[in-house]
């Protein structure tokens, strides 16, 4: 049995003890451990990456290696044949296997060495191709195209909150499942053929149970939230004015009674919405306490009920949990807030937005021109404050500069509004796209559009708020 398969390896081993060959052999074992080392990894071990780019190492660089070498090893083969074929040196028989010849032998060592310092070579490069493409850095700025997300994600809450916590979750499914995504997004951005913007779909994030919920307890009972807005007005003084509310959030308390805003929604409520962004709800079934389920259709809806099918969780109000996109109106008034806009400039409130909300070709251009419109404005409506107080100017004009860079990319499409936030209802639908009075059941119960349901107003838009002054908050 041995025998004559020895005998068929012999002519194998004689023609592919080439450069070649023993390149192409070294190169497709080195890949090969360095892919079952990464897999190991992967299954036991705790640094088994998430991220959807290792598809580049693992489903691109490290298997092109591994054909690349199998390749060469009949080439190899084949030239070293045809080599001796030319020269009429074909032997009549070809040699023994056998270690103690000094030609297989150094075949061999020559074969383990090159597997060595290949192993080393790719391994190491896999390596740290690895941990680059697991910081965030990876995600956010070697792709421009991302610039948007990452702007937002570094201000925000989860700034040091890896992507991948978010985008891909745990388990081995959502791990595949990522990487070919990634190597899809690869490809789209290699060719320019990626959207822009990019759309922002939940229906393509894992559910909230595989990612918030691993940080944020769900049944968390919050109760009520003081909420405080500041808001400056277009007059020459930039008046003040307050808005007090309080949130009803509520949450499950310690009897697992669901109240409030947190409480009620946690009920695997189904909806279906028109769009991909989920802006135009048409319907949604709540879950009663007695098991039965009661449908909210729109009756602005005259068609089928069909459409983009979810089941409502963390994300479908918190959708800008980290992607914080703000309006030019809440940038300005928190910029103005914290005095990086200078509330002591005249009109600074309504010059300030009209140059942050004029249309730009490109970020730079937005720079050079909102610099200059802030510097043309002052000099020639206030000269006076012009001269004394210059750098207060020229500070606020590098805040605007700074809130349009952050939220608008001409380049991306992306504009002031381009990703909708889903709490509140005043900037965009948020809770109205459910509860806009207008949802009602078979049975001709409305879905409630209380405002004190969901909040207490204690003040709207007032310039001096007593509630504010009561609780020593002024
Ligand atoms: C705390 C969770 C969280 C983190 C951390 C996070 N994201 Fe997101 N991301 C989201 C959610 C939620 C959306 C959906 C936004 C929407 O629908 O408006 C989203 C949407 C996006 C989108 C729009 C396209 C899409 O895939 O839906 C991109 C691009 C994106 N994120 C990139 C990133 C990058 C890059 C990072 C890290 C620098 C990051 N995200 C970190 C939660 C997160
Ligand atoms: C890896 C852990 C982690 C994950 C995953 C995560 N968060 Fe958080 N989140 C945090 C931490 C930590 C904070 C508190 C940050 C702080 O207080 O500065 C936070 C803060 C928040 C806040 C409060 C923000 C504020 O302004 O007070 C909200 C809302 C929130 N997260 C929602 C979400 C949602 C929705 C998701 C899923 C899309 C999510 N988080 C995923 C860790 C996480
Ligand atoms: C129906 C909409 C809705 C859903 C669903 C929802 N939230 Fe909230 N959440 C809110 C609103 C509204 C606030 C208050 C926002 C504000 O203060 O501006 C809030 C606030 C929060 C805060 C800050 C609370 C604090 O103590 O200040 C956290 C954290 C949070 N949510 C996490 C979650 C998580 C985790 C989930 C999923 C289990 C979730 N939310 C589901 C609407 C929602
Ligand atoms: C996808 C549709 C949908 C969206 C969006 C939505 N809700 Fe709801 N909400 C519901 C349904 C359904 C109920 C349960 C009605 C029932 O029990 O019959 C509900 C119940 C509530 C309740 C309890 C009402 C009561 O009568 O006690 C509050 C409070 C609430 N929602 C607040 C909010 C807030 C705040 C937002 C936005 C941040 C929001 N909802 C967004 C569908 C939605
Ligand atoms: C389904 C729940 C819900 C209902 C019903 C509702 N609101 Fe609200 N409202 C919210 C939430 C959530 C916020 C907080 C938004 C945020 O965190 O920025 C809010 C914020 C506000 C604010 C603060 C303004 C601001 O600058 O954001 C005002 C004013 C307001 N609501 C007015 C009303 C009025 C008037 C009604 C009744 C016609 C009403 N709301 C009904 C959920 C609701």
């Amino acid at each position: 049995m041995f025998g004559t398969l020895e005998k068929k390896l012999r002519p194998v081993l004689f023609y592919g003890n080439n450069p070649l060959s023993l390149i192409g052999g070294a190169m497709t074992s080195a890949s090969a451990f360095v892919m079952i080392g990464f897999w190991v990894v992967a299954i036991f071990g705790h640094g088994g990456s998430r991220n959807p780019y290792l598809g580049l190492i693992f489903d691109l660089f490290l298997p092109a290696l591994f054909v690349l070498g199998l390749i060469l090893i009949p080439v190899g083969i084949g030239l070293r044949y045809k080599h001796l074929a030319s020269i009429g040196q074909l032997p009549s028989a070809y040699p023994r296997i056998d270690l103690a010849n000094p030609v297989f032998r150094r075949g061999i060592e020559v074969v383990i060495a090159a597997t060595f310092i290949n192993f080393v070579i790719v391994g190491t490069a896999s390596y740290r191709g690895v941990s680059y493409m697991d910081s965030p850095n990876f995600c956010g700025q070697t792709c421009h195209v991302m610039a948007p997300q990452w702007a937002a994600y570094q201000v925000s809450p989860h700034s040091h909150v890896a992507c991948v916590e978010c985008h891909i979750g745990s388990g081995i499914s959502a791990a595949v499942e990522a990487k070919m995504n990634g190597t899809k997004q690869l490809v789209e951005v290699t060719f320019h053929s990626y959207p822009a913007p990019i759309k922002a779909p939940l229906s393509r994030l894992r559910p909230a149970r595989a990612t918030c919920e691993q940080c944020h307890m769900p049944t968390r009972f919050v109760g009520d939230r003081l909420l405080v807005k500041t808001a400056f007005g277009d007059d020459e003084k930039n008046s003040v004015t307050r808005t007090v509310v309080v949130l009803h959030l509520g949450g499950v308390d310690s009897l697992s009674h669901l109240s409030g805003i947190h409480g009620h929604h946690l009920n695997n409520f189904e909806y279906v919405a028109t769009d991909e962004t989920d802006q135009t709800i048409i319907a949604v079934k709540a879950h009663n306490a007695d098991g039965t389920v009661t449908e909210y259709v729109s009756s602005d809806w005259k068609g089928p009920v069909k459409g983009v099918e979810r089941v409502m969780d963390c994300m479908d109000c918190h959708n800008q949990a980290t992607h914080i996109f703000q309006t030019p109106q809440s940038a300005i008034n928190e910029a103005m807030q914290d005095n990086s806009v200078s509330p002591s400039l005249p009109f600074v409130h309504k010059e300030g937005l009209q140059l942050i909300q004029a249309e730009y070709s490109s970020q730079t251009d937005a720079a050079a021109k909102i610099t200059h419109g802030m510097e043309q404005y002052y000099s020639a409506q206030y000269p006076a404050i012009w001269n004394s107080q210059r750098g207060q100017i020229e500070r606020s004009a590098k805040t605007l500069v700074a809130i349009y860079k952050r939220n608008v990319f001409p380049s991306m499409n992306v504009k002031w509004g381009t990703y909708p936030d889903n709490i509140g209802h005043n900037d965009f639908p948020g809770c109205f796209r459910c509860h806009d009075g207008n949802h009602v059941s078979k049975d001709g119960k409305t879905l409630t559009n209380d405002c004190r349901v969901c909040h207490n107003l204690l003040a709207v838009d007032d310039k001096n708020p007593k509630v504010l002054a009561d609780l020593g908050m002024q």
